[in-house]
C-alpha cells in the first residue's frame, strides 16, 4: 500500500442510536455504505485515502492525522464524544491543523444544528419560515402566539429524531405532552411551529462560492394512509417496512410550474449563503396549504450514501456517484491549495 493522500473521516457507529428505546433503528449500515462508497470513488479518482473512524476524540486522532498529513479530508464526522453538537469541533480541528477538508466549517455546522437560531438568522434576511417559539427545559416560553395545529420537534437533532406521527398536536393539552416528551427524552429545548399543511421539497446545492442547485426533490405522500399526518417522520426515513416509509416517496426532479421552481431555487441558495455552507448541503422546505414557501432546515454535510437524495439530486444534474465525490473533493484541494503556510506536522 502506498503512501495515504487523503483521509476519509468517519463516525463508526451512529451513538444516539440508544439515545430513545422507541427509535431503536438508527442506522450504522447506512454510515457503512456512505464511507464504502466515498472510499471507493476517490480510488476511482486516482486517490489512495485512509479510512480512519473517530467515536471519541483522543491523542491518537490528532497523531494519526499529522503523521498522514493528508491533501484533504473527507469528512463524514456527524458527531463525535456522543455528542452532535460537538461536530463543528471536528471541522475546527482540522482548521488547527491547516489540513483543508470536504463540506462547511465550524460555524455553518454548529450553526445548523439550532433550527431556532437558523430560524432568526433566516427571517433577519427575509426568508420564510414557519411561525413558532423555543420552549426551553425549566422555563415558560416567551411567546406562545401560535395557530394550530402544531409541530413539535427537538431544536438540535436531525435526521428526524424524536419527530413522529404524535409530533403534530392539535390542541394545547396534546401540546404539553409533546414537549414534556421532547424535554424528558432529548433533554433539549422543543420547538414549537405551525403545521405547514402543503408540499415538501428538498433542494440539494453544491459549490464553493460558485454555487449551483444541483435538482429540487418533491416527497409525494399521496400514498400515506389517512390517519398518519404527512411529514417526513423517523420512521419515515429509517423504517423500511413502515407505511410512512411507503407513504414519502422522493420524486426528483420535482414536476413543477418554472417560476415556482425558480422561486425554490432562490430561496434554497439564499439560505445555504445565509448560513455560510459551502461544497454540499440541503435546504429543507414546506409550503402552506396557498403554495407559500418556508424553510424549515437547512442541512450543511447532509448524508451521501449511495441512496441519499442529495445523491438522487446530483445524479439528476448528471453526476455520477464518484463525478459528485470527486467534484466535492476538488473544492477541499483548492482551498488546500490557497493556504500558504500548511502546519501538518506537529
Ligand atoms: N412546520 C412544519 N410543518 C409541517 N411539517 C413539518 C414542519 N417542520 C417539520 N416538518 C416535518 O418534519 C420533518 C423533519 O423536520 P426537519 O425540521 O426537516 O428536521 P430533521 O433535521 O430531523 O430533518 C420534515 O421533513 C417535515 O416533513
Ligand atoms: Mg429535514
Amino acid at each position: 500500500m502506498g503512501r495515504y493522500d487523503c483521509v476519509v473521516l468517519h463516525n463508526s457507529v451512529a451513538l444516539t442510536e440508544a439515545l430513545d428505546s422507541q427509535e431503536p433503528i438508527f442506522p450504522s449500515s447506512i454510515i457503512r455504505d456512505e464511507v464504502g462508497a466515498v472510499e471507493e470513488s476517490l480510488r476511482e479518482g486516482g486517490f489512495n485515502p485512509y479510512v480512519m473512524a473517530v467515536d471519541y476524540f483522543s491523542r491518537d486522532v490528532v497523531n494519526t492525522l499529522a503523521r498522514i498529513g493528508p491533501r484533504f479530508v473527507f469528512n463524514l464526522c456527524e458527531e463525535i464524544n456522543q455528542r452532535c453538537d460537538l461536530e463543528m469541533c471536528v471541522a475546527g480541528l482540522l482548521d488547527l491543523m491547516g489540513i483543508p477538508y470536504t463540506g462547511s466549517g465550524p460555524l455553518a455546522l454548529g450553526l445548523a444544528l439550532n433550527k431556532f437560531r437558523v430560524k432568526q438568522l433566516l427571517r433577519s434576511v427575509k426568508i420564510p419560515t414557519a411561525r413558532g417559539y423555543l420552549h426551553l427545559p425549566g422555563h415558560k416560553p416567551r411567546s406562545r402566539r401560535v395557530r394550530f395545529p402544531v409541530i413539535v420537534k427537538p431544536v438540535s437533532e436531525d435526521g428526524s429524531l424524536g419527530i413522529r406521527s404524535t409530533s403534530v398536536c392539535h390542541d394545547p393539552s396534546r401540546l404539553e405532552e409533546q414537549v414534556a416528551y421532547i424535554h424528558d427524552t432529548y433533554r433539549q429545548g422543543a420547538l414549537v411551529e405551525e403545521y405547514l399543511d402543503g408540499r415538501e421539497f428538498n433542494v440539494s446545492i453544491m459549490g464553493d462560492g460558485q454555487v449551483r442547485v444541483l435538482a429540487v426533490s418533491e416527497i409525494d405522500f399521496s400514498g400515506m394512509p389517512q390517519d398518519i399526518p404527512r411529514i417526513v417522520c423517523y420512521r419515515a426515513k429509517w423504517d423500511e417496512e413502515s407505511p410512512m416509509y411507503r407513504g414519502t416517496v422522493p420524486i426528483c426532479p420535482a414536476d413543477l410550474p418554472a417560476r415556482y421552481e425558480e422561486r425554490i431555487r432562490d430561496i434554497a441558495l439564499r439560505s445555504f449563503h445565509a448560513l455560510g455552507c459551502r461544497d454540499y448541503g440541503r435546504v429543507d422546505m414546506r409550503s402552506d396549504a396557498l403554495g407559500n414557501l418556508y424553510v424549515l432546515e437547512v442541512n450543511p454535510n447532509p448524508d451521501i450514501g449511495p441512496e441519499a437524495g442529495f445523491v438522487r439530486a446530483a445524479r439528476a444534474a448528471g453526476y455520477s456517484y464518484a463525478e459528485m465525490v470527486l467534484r466535492i473533493s476538488e473544492m477541499a484541494l483548492a482551498r488546500g491549495a490557497k493556504v500558504a503556510a500548511v502546519a501538518y506536522a506537529l
